[in-house]
Order: C-alpha cells, then structure tokens, then sequence
C-alpha cells in the first residue's frame, strides 16, 4: 500500500470537480442554496465536498469503494487489522467497542475514572461495570491509569468478563504498562479495549509510549481529530483480530451512526492519516523538543511545577507522553481556573483545561517557538506578581472519592426518581452524571452513593467557577436521586 495517496480524499475532490447536477442532499448544493455570509466564511470548497452517501463515494455503513480503501491505508498506518472511521467522536467509537463485547449483564472491568460516553455506553449496553479504582495523585490533585497488579485481580475474581477497558494515555499523558496489562488480560481470554482518545501520535514516534496496538489490545478508539491532525468529530476504531470480530464492531458501528456521514470529515480523516505515516515522526520530533524546552522554562519559574519523568516509577506511572505539559499552580494561592481565565484576559492564551490545581497545555506540530514563550513569558508575570502581591502559598490538594456503587448505572438510570435539594442528597443514590468538562469524568454516575466528600467537592469546583455538568438542574441546587420507597410513615 502507498501511503502517499488518498483514495478517499481525491476521489471526493474528483467527484466535486465534475461539478455534477446534484437532485440530492445536501439541500445547500454546493454552498449556492445556503446563508451568504456563511458560504463567504467557509468557502466554496470545503463546501463543494460536503456531500452524503451517494453511489461513486462509497457508504461508511458498506464500505466496498473508497471508503474501504482509505481504512485499509489507515489500519496499516495505524498497524491494526482493521480501522473503522467514525464521524460521532471518539466516544462513538467506544460505545462501539464496548457494545461489541458487552451483552446484557455481562462484567466488563473499567477503571472508575473512565469519560462519560464509556459509562453511557455500560447503561445501553447493560452491562455490569466492575470497577477498579486508579492511582490518585495527590501532590498534583490528578487520577493516573489502572496497575496491572490490579487488573491481574480484577480477571481473578472476574474470570467470566467480557472486556477488561483501559485508558491509554490518560488525559494527562501518563500511562501504565499496557503490554503488561494486556498479557494479563488476555491469559484469561478477556480482550483489552483501549480508550486512545489522548494518543492518536503515540504511535508514530519511539519516545512516546507504546500504542495500544503496539501493545497487542484488541480495540483501541482513537482520536485523531484530537492530536492527529483531523477535524473535530472524526476519530477512528482500530481492531486486532483475534477475540473480537469484526463484523460484530462493523455491525455495531452501523447501529449507532448517522446514515448522513460527512464527506468533509471523512477526507480530513484520509489525509490527517496520510500526514501522520509520512511526515508523523518527523513533526513529533519537533513537538517533543518544543515540550522539553517548554517545560524546562516552565520549571525555573517560582511557585510553578510541571512534572517530567520524575513522576515515573509506580505501576500506574510507567510511562509519559511529554508533550503534554501538565502545569501546576497551586503554589500561586490561585485555582487552574482563575489562572487559566487570567491567561485569556492578559495574553489571549487558550488552555487545554483547568482544574482547582493545574492547567493541562498541549504541545503539537501546530505550535512555534513564539507560542511556547508566549506562555512562559505569561506565566513568568503571573508568578512574579503574586509574590510580589505574597499570593504564593502551599495549597492541600484534595481528589474526589470514589463512590460505592449500589445499581448497575442502567437499572439506576431507569429507575423511578425524585428531585431533591443536592445539599439533602448525602446517603442517597444518584440517578444522574455530575462531572467537571473537560476532562468529563464523573464524580458520581447514576447507582453511586451520595457522600458528603463528594458534595462538598463539587461545591469547591463550582465556587472556583469550574464546569461542572451533567444534572438536569444546571445551578445544581437539585439533583435526581432514585426513589426510596419508606417502610414507614
Ligand atoms: C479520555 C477521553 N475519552 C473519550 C473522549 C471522547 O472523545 P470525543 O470528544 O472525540 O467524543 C474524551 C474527550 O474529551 C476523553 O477525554
């Protein structure tokens, strides 16, 4: 295979350059039936090629054309056997991952600090979540991944799961021995699904960790649109054929996809592939010189901290990927919020995220030396003046508890509810998500206990102006819980 071309890419193009009469959706036809202002914005070609599903371009629900082309190119790329494109995120791709494995009541064993769409997908599937808990970090406030020594006792006392889940790298950056995990994981026959969402790149370049189909997983969701180069929504499903098949994942897929797929992200999917196996390793080297610089610099500025491989050693810290540039401020005496909206107002910087302790920068072939002493030419005057304002000081890190579950998050989610005030809900089980977004972890899931920790972090990151979600109620005054039937009056 070549992978210089873009068989999906240049088929489109192709198609739009014969600038046929289109009696077809979408209704815009080329730009000309749509809003002018927009047209003018977006430009007559990028809306030449938003096209649908019509006989020469192929059908994502049937690859046989160009389609299937450009995803055998990027299973090569990518080393899978197969890849599957998805235009619902990546959290499409792992509610097809999980839904692959996962029938009714069957276990499958995650990590409690897993996104939203993996638990999302644990209620429709029906299947039973058996937990393990991450490494919390507390001198950072952050969860690490899962120890294979506990995904070693999780398959022990689990031996009939159906999929053992795994985030790789975390959001963070930081991952665990998977090679380690999977080895375990698959001495019981369970297969290893691979949340990838954060390293698309891990692939292409020796220095970062191993990619989950370096590691011999089974399924991994990756994001390309996230670090690879593609537009926002488009992601891919890797598979390595063995314990699950993949007509299972493509029949899945299907179900769960829009039968109008775009064109534009497809193709951005076809070349970000292309750029990534010829020029990947190339430009990851220049990202990676750019984050050591920058962290570096980062470090020599008082009361600021950004952790390199001193942070490994433990199970759950094996390796990193460095060009991620976790940056913790809680010696300023200031939350990763304020310092994140402080950046925006003074020097038009945008963060990844911002937690009450840290803020999370991104370092891609995207960014230039300016953009790096940008940063650290802002972050040098913020420290400078909170010392000089004697702002800095030695900041308790707290993390959220996890906790227990009493449901399964879809007898939970279906159950009879009521609302009740969250400052009454302590003991109570939760029907609803609460997470801060980004990073969109939940701080309880609908079958979890109430705690009084719990509410009273959620408080915290709310008075630091953080985003916390999920409730029907956004002012999170009040809260779904399950009904409780009372034995007496
Ligand atoms: C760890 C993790 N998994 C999955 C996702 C979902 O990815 P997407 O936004 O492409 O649906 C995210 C998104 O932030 C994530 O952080």
């Amino acid at each position: 295979m070549n992978q210089n071309e873009t068989p999906l890419f240049t088929g489109v193009k192709e198609h739009a350059a014969k600038k046929p009469t289109q009696f077809h959706i979408p209704g815009h036809k080329g730009g000309k039936g749509m809003d002018e202002e927009y047209r003018d914005f977006i430009g007559e070609n990028a809306l030449s090629i938003d096209l649908i599903n019509i006989e020469p371009l192929d059908d994502l629900h049937h690859p046989h054309g160009m389609i299937k082309q450009a995803q055998s190119l990027a299973a090569e790329a990518f080393g899978a056997d197969y890849t599957f494109f998805s235009v619902q995120g990546t959290s499409g791709a792992i509610m097809t991952m999980i839904m692959s494995v996962c029938h009714p009541g069957d276990k499958i064993i995650v990590p409690r600090n897993v996104h939203k769409s993996i638990t999302t997908a644990i209620i429709f599937s029906g299947a039973k979540p058996v937990f393990i808990h991450p490494e919390l970090d507390d001198q950072l406030g952050i969860s690490h991944g899962i120890t294979p020594e506990a995904v070693k006792r999780a398959c022990e006392a689990n031996p009939d799961a159906k999929g053992v889940l795994v985030i790789n790298p975390t959001y963070f950056g930081i991952t665990a021995d998977l090679k380690k995990i999977v080895d375990i994981a698959h001495s019981f026959e369970i297969p290893v699904l691979v949340d990838e969402a954060h390293g698309v790149h891990i692939h292409f370049h020796e220095r970062l960790p191993l990619s989950a189909m370096q590691a011999g997983a089974d399924l991994a969701a990756t994001s390309v649109h996230k670090l690879g180069g593609s537009l926002t929504q488009s992601s891919v499903l890797n598979l390595r054929e063995g314990i699950v098949s993949h007509e299972r994942v493509q029949t899945i897929l299907s179900m769960l996809t829009t039968t109008s797929t775009s064109y534009i992200l497809l193709a951005s999917l076809d070349t970000a592939r292309r750029h990534l196996a010829i020029n990947g390793r190339q430009l990851l080297e220049k990202s990676l010189q750019l984050a050591d610089y920058a962290r570096r610099k980062l470090n020599e500025i008082p009361a600021i901290y950004c952790p390199g491989e001193e942070i490994l050693g433990s199970e759950a810290t094996y390796d990193f990927d460095p060009t991620k540039l976790i940056i913790s401020v809680k010696n300023l005496g200031m939350t990763g919020y304020d310092v994140e909206v402080w950046l925006r107002e003074h020097y038009k910087i945008e963060v990844e995220l911002s937690d009450l302790y840290n803020l999370l920068c991104i370092v891609t072939p995207g960014d230039s030396e300016e953009d790096i002493e940008l940063l650290i030419e802002a972050l040098s005057e913020l420290s400078a003046r909170c010392s000089s304002t004697h702002q800095t000081k030695e900041v308790e890190v707290k993390v959220p508890q996890i906790p227990v579950l009493s449901l399964t998050p879809r007898d939970a989610f279906y159950a009879s509810t009521e609302v009740i005030a969250l400052k009454d809900s302590i003991g109570r089980i939760s029907a609803e998500f609460v997470m801060v977004y980004p990073p969109g972890i939940p701080i309880f899931i609908p079958g979890e206990i109430i705690t009084e920790e719990n509410v009273q972090y959620i408080r915290e990151n709310i008075e630091a102006g953080l985003p916390v979600q999920g409730p029907e109620d956004d002012t999170l005054e009040t809260i779904h819980v399950i009904q409780e039937q009372r034995a007496f009056k």
